[in-house]
């Protein structure tokens, strides 16, 4: 197949044009995009029209899926597909609008999926961006003093059913030893290896996060802020624009992503999803 890839900006990210995802790619093709994928750490395959089921078959070329555990996002003629609605409502008949605060997926697990993608199904006229930190850059640019300072500091990652920040009092709430946070939930460290390239990226999770062992509460909420400014400052991060056909993977890491709902709530957002197997953050 003749399809190009090139730069989506000088922060991250690469598009592709030209492959069609249902089609079954070579094993030169595949080696091309996933060293494209490392690279760029997001890339966006335009013009793809998929079933659930073909996003399911397209996405095993790139990795192994693996199930996700809240089953009512299920798409039920495809189960291992799930979707990011902006029609969904909690009990209290709220709209329920996920991803809006900067986080990498599923970090609460102790092998954390190494990527996700996402099928654009049904997009508003404008906006509804999906942003993207590169946290390898973001980790090379970092202060030779905050390298110094999260050089082996392991962060506690707990899961919440609420995608909020917590705030200073909620992480004092439960005030547990680190032995006991260790036993309890899920510890990884806080600069993370990439298992393929071997570089280096800041890994965390501010919706995650309860503290650092070896922190408090207080200086650990402290940390997360400096660390997530830094990240997400204009020097590391793309607003993706969505294009309809667009199937988008991102490497979880090495990149955090948040969705920016600021369109007419008339309009459906859509997206299918899809994540793949990952190793222990090393
Ligand atoms: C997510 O956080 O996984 C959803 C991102 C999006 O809807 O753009």
């Amino acid at each position: 197949m003749d399809y190009q890839i090139k730069p989506l900006s000088d922060k991250l990210g690469a598009e592709i044009n030209g492959l069609d995802l249902r089609v079954p790619m070579d094993a030169e093709t595949t080696t091309t995009i996933n060293n494209a994928f490392v690279d760029a750490v997001i890339l966006v395959f335009r013009d793809q029209e998929l079933t659930a089921q073909q996003f399911f078959d397209a996405a095993q070329q790139l990795g192994e899926p693996m199930d996700q555990h809240l089953s009512q996002y299920k798409v039920p003629e495809c189960p291992m597909v799930s979707y990011v609605s902006n029609q969904e409502r909690s009990n209290d008949g709220k709209r329920k609008l996920l991803g809006k605060a900067w986080h990498t997926d599923h970090s609460f697990q102790p092998e954390p999926p190494k990527a996700t993608l996402l099928h654009g199904v049904e997009l508003p006229k404008r906006g509804g961006d999906t942003w993207f930190a590169n946290m390898r850059l973001a980790y090379e640019e970092l202060s030779p003093t905050l390298k110094q300072r999260i050089e082996g500091l392991e962060a506690i990652h707990a899961y919440r059913e609420s995608r909020d920040y917590l705030t200073k009092e909620e992480r004092e709430a439960e005030a547990l030893t680190d032995e006991e946070e260790r036993a309890k939930n899920i510890v990884h460290p806080v600069i993370r290896t990439h298992e393929v390239t071997g570089t280096k990226a800041i890994y965390i999770n501010p919706l995650r996060i309860k503290r650092f062992i070896g922190l408090n509460s207080e200086e650990s909420a402290d940390l997360i802020d400096e660390l997530t400014m830094h990240a997400t400052s204009d020097n590391f991060t793309y607003p993706h624009s969505w294009q309809q056909g667009d199937v988008i993977i991102w490497d979880n890491r090495q990149a955090m992503h948040r969705v920016e709902h600021n369109y007419d709530f008339a309009e459906k957002r859509l997206m299918h999803r899809i994540i793949l197997k990952g190793g222990k953050p090393k």
